[in-house]
């Protein structure tokens, strides 16, 4: 089975935080694999998905991505997120350019495409995510599902091998929702990984292979969805 994405005994501290937000979190995900994170506001899910594509660097622990440790110098941060895409649980963190196609090229166009090819899987993110019609308007103007489609389309538009995806379905109509999990399903049939952090129960089971839960910032549980015991 191959590994994707591994984090090893993360421990990890906000600057002035008097805690550990991360406690020697472990998780390993599976090529072809959906699953679902789960756990108490504050258990550490966005905190965990931070580190898993380095937008955050542990205290302690390592990450490794397709087999390979990863660094935190530029160069390797950018093929970094080449291959693990992070969709934000607050769009707002994640959209700053002033149009909706510009945010979503930023990613293609930062990878060094050509412009032709930027514009192209924009044209395919964007349809997929049903945003076609949005592509001219400015960001700050759309409402919060649009925000969430065009976020999840900017990280679509980068192809990554690894789709962290945090409340990624929470903001969306239920159309959408049906899209986007034909998507996911799309992705780990290609041989990549999906890793949903949610509250929701019901998707967790019915959705997931694999159900991990987080408390007090590591894993306390990690089963088969089908196999996982019901939650108090
Ligand atoms: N930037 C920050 N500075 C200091 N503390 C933070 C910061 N971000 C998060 N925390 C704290 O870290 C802990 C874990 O937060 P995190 O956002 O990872 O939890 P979560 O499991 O994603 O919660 P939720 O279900 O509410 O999204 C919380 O106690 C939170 O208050
Ligand atoms: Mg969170």
């Amino acid at each position: 089975m191959t590994v994707l994405l591994e984090l090893d005994n993360l421990f990890y501290c906000y600057p002035g935080y008097p805690k550990p937000v991360l406690n020697g979190a472990t998780l390993h995900l599976n090529a072809g694999q959906k699953v679902a994170l789960i756990g108490r506001n504050g258990s550490g899910k966005s905190t965990l998905l931070l580190h898993a594509n380095g937008i955050l660097r542990p205290d302690r622990g390592q990450v490794h991505v397709a087999g390979q440790p990863m660094g935190y110098q530029q160069h390797v941060l950018r093929e970094w997120r080449r291959q693990v895409g992070l969709i934000f649980q607050h769009p707002d963190d994640q959209l700053f350019s002033a149009s909706v196609a510009q945010d979503i090229s930023f990613g293609p166009l930062n990878l060094g495409l050509s412009a032709e090819a930027a514009h192209q899987r924009v044209t395919i993110a964007a349809e997929q995510c049903g945003v076609t019609d949005l592509l001219e308007r400015p960001t700050h103007t759309l409402s919060g599902g649009e925000k969430a489609r065009v976020a999840l389309a900017g990280v679509l538009a980068m192809e990554p091998l690894v789709l962290l995806a945090d409340e990624a379905l929470a903001n969306l109509d239920p159309w959408m929702r049906q899209q986007m999990i034909t998507i996911f399903e799309q992705f780990v049939t290609q041989g990549k990984a999906v890793l949903l952090a949610t509250h929701d129960l019901h998707t967790a089971r019915t959705w997931a292979d694999r159900i991990v839960m987080m408390e007090s910032g590591h894993v306390i549980a990690d089963a088969p969805a089908e196999t996982f015991l019901p939650i108090r």
